[in-house]
């Protein structure tokens, strides 16, 4: 039975769920973690609500193996995808980021015109929509698909005028539209953060899922009985289903760390 003392498990499809351990880690740093990157099957972003649930069982049974305590369901696809599906079929704390997302940008608005960038999927599931919707009836979402920004941050280009470029051609409709909140509804998308701000301009807050879900983590492990006591640093085990050279480089990019050991997953 796992105690306050087993592991998060935290899932992704691929390597940006990283941006998510590593936003838990600072907050909580002596929690032992057990991440998934499912790389053999990424991106989930362009895939259908019922292969994502498909992928999102079986990732999560993995990490049930392991015995982890909770599991965090780090890629926004997957968390609009399969968190209803998942928390009926598994009997442990599952969390999703977006309703933290959400609720962070509700408490963040004042116009009530919020920005949401995402995969294809996350926008056409229109999860966020819905959740915002629930806790501000009368806000004004406005959901923009940005599937260029995936492979931009996974070839490292940051701060690159191309970037900024795509940026702009995608933002404008959310600035025109008066946007006071953006939310980054991609694992991929807070390592973008500094160039989007500088993009959608002062006016704009910066609501990113990686963040939001870990106070969120937080709270329910507190209200769980599930926090872990230890006063020492946890352990982090990183697996992914396939391990192609450019991983730990990736890795690295999300993590800040050098020496990240990966282990190959068989998952399905
Ligand atoms: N992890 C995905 C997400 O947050 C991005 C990559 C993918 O499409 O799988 O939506």
């Amino acid at each position: 039975m796992p105690n306050s003392s087993s592991p998060i498990g935290v899932f992704d499809s691929g390597i940006g769920g990283l941006s998510v351990v590593k936003a838990l880690t600072e907050r909580l740093p002596n929690e032992n973690y057990i991440y998934l990157g499912d790389t053999a099957r990424v991106p989930y972003g362009t895939k259908t609500k019922s292969t994502i649930t498909r992928f999102s069982i079986q990732d999560t049974r993995f990490l049930l193996d392991r015995g982890v305590k909770m599991v965090v369901v780090a890629c926004n696809s997957a968390s609009s995808a399969s968190v209803d599906a998942l928390r009926s079929e598994f009997d442990i704390p599952i969390i999703g980021v977006i309703e933290p997302g959400a609720q962070a940008a509700v408490k963040a608005t004042n116009s009530g015109v919020i920005g949401v960038i995402g995969t294809e999927a996350t926008v056409n599931s229109q999860c966020y929509h819905r959740e915002i919707l629930k806790l501000k009836p009368g806000a004004n979402v406005i959901a923009k698909p940005c599937p260029l920004f995936v492979p931009l941050v996974e070839e490292g280009w940051l701060n690159d005028s191309i970037t900024r470029q795509v940026a702009e051609k995608y933002l404008t409709e959310l600035k025109d539209a008066g946007v006071d909140v953006l939310i980054l509804g991609c694992t991929h998308y807070p390592l973008l953060a500094p160039l989007l701000a500088d993009v959608m301009g002062k006016g704009t807050t910066i609501v990113d899922s990686a963040s939001s879900v870990s106070a969120a983590v937080e709270s329910l492990l507190a209200e769980k009985g599930l926090s872990n006591t230890s006063t020492s640093p946890g352990r982090r085990e990183f697996h992914v289903t396939d391990l192609p050279a450019k991983v730990s480089q990736i890795g690295r990019m999300f993590l800040g760390i050098d020496d990240l050991e990966i282990e190959l997953a068989e998952v399905g």
